[in-house]
């Protein structure tokens, strides 16, 4: 019984054992309905608890719909419809609720909730996005890159943009999957330093480029996301518009990348903002794909919290 709780808290090993897992999973049930059971069913019996204190799309529904796949049952809980909104303490839900269920998923703000939440459960929990990274979106983007490309390890990622938390877990995983990452975006929005180091600490290149042109030469694969967090301030929002203009991935961005690069964004995007309609829907775009892939990822994700 093991939390997931980010990626560079995690092995490689097991990183690498849950993306071919997932891997396998998928193939596995290629061509089945979407509600169709898998073969086995390791999660019979276990009850999944899905909490939300922001918005969710994809979290929400390929969490649901990978335990149902599996032959467990999951409830989707909102924080603010929870006494969790309301002044319980965190330790006190979280050991109430490890009595009923089997696995927790919290999406939350603060990371201390996450750890709170972890540390007082007597089942796994997992990261669904906080603050400060999102891990099991990245598990499913390394998936999404090398059913395209092949291995990650040694190629070049940019990411353009806010050094937010989707880009920490993909500094993360630079340095436990083994590839080169650069980040493009103004000096005010950079990752945390100490994300670049851990990168740098494992052997791989970590680098700050200012010059997005620059950048993205020899990319195999350019990332973005938002560039207004959820728990970004709305007030920000000019001033980072303003700032993260110069890089919005467009067509004649990704003509300085390699000829194969892939784009992917987590979604959800706004369109013409961090990246034009033309790059989403272009011939290097596979963001439905990664979309796609939160399902399998989180499956394999499930199965090696829980030991089945
Ligand atoms: N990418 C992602 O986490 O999407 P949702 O906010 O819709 O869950
Ligand atoms: N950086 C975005 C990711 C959404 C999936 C946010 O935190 O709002």
């Amino acid at each position: 019984m093991t939390s997931f709780l980010d990626i560079h808290k995690t092995s490689p090993e097991d990183l690498r054992g849950m993306i071919d897992a997932a891997r396998a999973m998928k193939e596995a049930r290629a061509g089945r309905p979407r509600g169709a059971l898998d073969d086995d069913q390791p999660l019979a019996g276990r009850m999944v608890a899905l909490i939300f204190e922001k918005p969710s799309t994809r979290t929400r529904v390929s969490f649901d719909v990978g335990v149902r796949q599996m032959g467990g049952q999951t409830m989707v809980l909102s924080g603010s419809d929870m006494q969790l909104g309301h002044g319980e303490t965190i330790a006190d839900t979280s050991r109430v609720l490890s009595r009923y269920v089997d696995l927790i998923m919290i999406r939350t703000f603060e990371e201390e909730t996450l750890l709170e939440m972890a540390e007082y459960a007597t089942v796994p929990v997992i990261n669904g996005l906080t603050n400060r990274t999102h891990p099991c979106q990245i598990m499913a983007d390394i998936l999404t890159y090398e059913e395209h490309r092949g291995p990650i390890a040694g190629k070049k990622v940019v990411w353009s943009g806010d050094g937010n938390n989707v880009c920490a877990s993909f500094l993360h995983a630079a340095g436990q999957f083994g590839f080169d990452l650069t980040f493009t975006g103004p000096p005010t929005l950079d990752p945390e330093p100490g994300w670049i180091e851990f990168a740098r600490a494992k052997g791989v290149k970590a680098e700050i480029e200012r010059d997005p042109v620059k950048a993205v030469t020899g990319a195999d694969l350019i990332v973005t996301d938002t560039w207004v967090s959820m728990h970004d301030p709305e007030s920000a929002k000019e001033r980072r518009h303003n700032q993260l203009r110069p890089y919005q991935v467009n067509e004649a961005l990704m003509a300085h990348a390699n000829p194969d690069a892939l784009f992917m964004h987590c979604l959800p995007a706004h369109r013409n903002d961090e990246a034009t309609s033309e790059v989403m829907d272009g011939p290097h775009s596979v963001i439905f794909d990664e979309a796609e892939n939160r399902l399998h990822a989180q499956k394999a994700i499930m199965r090696w919290c829980l030991g089945v």
